[in-house]
This record gives structure tokens, C-alpha cells and sequence, in this order.
């Protein structure tokens, strides 16, 4: 079992370009109802700034990307609108597995996939299994996705391997169980479209994240509007519960960040 750090039980090491970003990608109908367009083709012009951020991630080091594609919540939409959607991702899987394996992607999914259609599912275990091997970007995509789902199937798993804990167990525990046990948590999260919700994303994960909202839509994100992400992100100060002194002290000392703790 790999062992990461949780930003409630230590310090992470943080530099100034975030380890992992993690995006809810918003504003797809909006951008494709201003250009009198069928929502779908808002969902279509995504993909493509799916594929820009990829690019633009790899550039700039970032280790981890992850996006929510479609939440547990959004089976809630018209039928004729999931349907759409669903085809959309087995294309974009079918069409773009082979070259995320070839730029060195590692790409996982979470989320319950079990809902989905056996093509989808098909699709998914092949990208992930081909991708295995890969360093270059971690790169998750959230789909049937839930943050409380997350917590609640970690818990149900972690009784069902170890009846005693049932009684008797701490975040640690928790943690080795959930979607993402094996990424750091996001230092930065992202939600475009100019809504200031979470909205059922990695409630968990995103206990001490630096939130970032804007306004562009998603179809027109690109490296230049990362770029002001990270800027912002630049200009936080993570203090994770200490006071400013204190951040400030341990970087004029040096003192070094991590404090090893297995989570
Ligand atoms: C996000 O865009 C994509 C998904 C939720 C699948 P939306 O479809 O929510 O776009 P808006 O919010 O209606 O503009
Ligand atoms: C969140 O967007 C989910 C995804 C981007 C996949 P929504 O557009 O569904 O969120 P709400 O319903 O406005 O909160
Ligand atoms: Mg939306």
C-alpha cells in the first residue's frame, strides 16, 4: 500500500507550481446556448480543452490532473442528454486512449463505472491496464463520481477487509480505502463557468485545497487561463491551521516541511 501525507495529520511539502490540480469542468451548455448551439456541442468543445489542459499540464510539470467529467448527480439531466453524453465519452475514450499511453499518461477513472454501459467499461479497464506503467501525468477523470459516494464505499470496504475496525478506526484508515489513496491531495482545485460550489466533487480530499473559481466556461479554458490559476495559487499563503509567524519562520529557518506520517 503506498503511503501519502494528509494535510490534516501533517504539512505537505508545497512549491509553487501545485503537484496535483483537480477541475470541475463547468459552463460546457452555457458556451454552446450562447453560440445558439445544442448543448452537446458545448460538451464536444470540452474534450478539446481536456486535451489543451493535458498538453498544458506536461508543460509545467504538474503531476496530477484530475477532472470531474460527470458527477453521481448528474443522471438527474434529460435522458436525451446523458444518452449524448454517454456516447461522447466512449468516442473520446476510444479516441484518445492510444494517445495519452503515447505522451506517457497514466490514466485512471473513479467513480462508480459499474452503472455504465459494458463498452464504456470495456474501454475504461483497457486505457488503464495499457496506461499502467505510465510517470509522465497522473491523469483521473471523475465519472459517476461522488465525494460522499467516495467516503461511504471507503468505509463499507475498509469493515468488509477488516471486521475490527468497524468499531474502532481513524482517518488513516479511511484514507487507504478511498478512490484516490494514491495521489497526494489537490493542491490546487479549479471550477469554471463562474459557479462557487463544490458540488459533490472530492469533499474529502479537498480539506485544505486552494479554491480557484472563474468565470471562463470550459470549452475556453486553455494554458493561458491555467497559467492565471497558478498565478493566484502563487499568492496564497497555506498555513494548514498554523499562524502566519509561523509559515514565515519556517521558511526564513528553513525548517524542513514534511513531518513523514503514513496516512
Ligand atoms: C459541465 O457543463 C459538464 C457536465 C456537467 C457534464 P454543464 O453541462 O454543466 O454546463 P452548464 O453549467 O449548463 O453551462
Ligand atoms: C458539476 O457540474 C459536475 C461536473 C462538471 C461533471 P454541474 O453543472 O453538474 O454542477 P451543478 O449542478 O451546477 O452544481
Ligand atoms: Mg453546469
Amino acid at each position: 500500500m503506498l503511503s501519502i501525507l494528509s494535510s490534516t495529520r501533517a504539512i505537505p511539502e508545497i512549491g509553487p507550481i501545485p503537484q496535483h490540480i483537480a477541475i470541475i469542468m463547468d459552463g460546457n451548455g452555457r458556451w454552446a446556448k450562447k453560440r445558439l448551439l445544442p448543448r452537446i456541442a458545448g460538451h464536444r468543445q470540452g474534450v478539446e480543452a481536456v486535451r489543451d489542459t493535458l498538453k498544458a499540464c506536461i508543460e509545467r510539470d504538474i503531476s496530477h490532473l484530475t477532472i470531474f467529467a460527470f458527477s453521481s448527480e448528474n443522471w438527474r439531466r434529460p435522458a436525451e442528454e446523458v444518452k449524448l453524453l454517454m456516447q461522447l465519452f466512449l468516442a473520446a475514450l476510444e479516441r484518445e486512449v492510444a494517445n495519452l499511453h503515447q505522451n506517457g499518461i497514466r490514466f485512471r477513472v473513479i467513480g462508480d463505472i459499474s452503472k455504465f454501459d459494458p463498452k464504456i467499461i470495456d474501454c475504461i479497464q483497457r486505457g488503464e491496464a495499457l496506461t499502467a506503467g505510465n510517470t509522465r501525468l497522473n491523469f483521473t477523470v471523475a465519472a459517476n463520481y461522488g465525494g460522499r459516494w467516495d467516503i461511504m464505499q471507503a468505509v463499507r470496504k475498509m469493515i468488509a477487509e477488516n471486521p475490527d475496525l468497524a468499531t474502532d478506526f481513524d482517518e488513516s484508515d479511511v484514507a487507504r480505502y478511498l478512490a484516490m489513496a494514491n495521489a497526494p491531495e489537490p493542491d490546487l482545485f479549479i471550477r469554471t463557468g463562474g459557479e462557487c460550489r463544490i458540488s459533490n466533487f472530492l469533499l474529502w480530499q479537498l480539506a485544505y485545497t486552494e479554491l480557484y473559481f472563474t468565470d471562463t466556461l470550459w470549452p475556453d479554458f486553455d494554458a493561458a487561463a491555467l497559467d492565471r490559476a497558478i498565478a493566484s495559487y502563487r499568492q496564497r499563503e497555506r498555513r494548514f491551521g498554523r499562524t502566519s509567524e509561523q509559515v514565515a519562520d519556517q521558511q526564513r529557518n528553513k525548517i524542513p516541511t514534511i513531518t513523514k506520517e503514513k496516512v
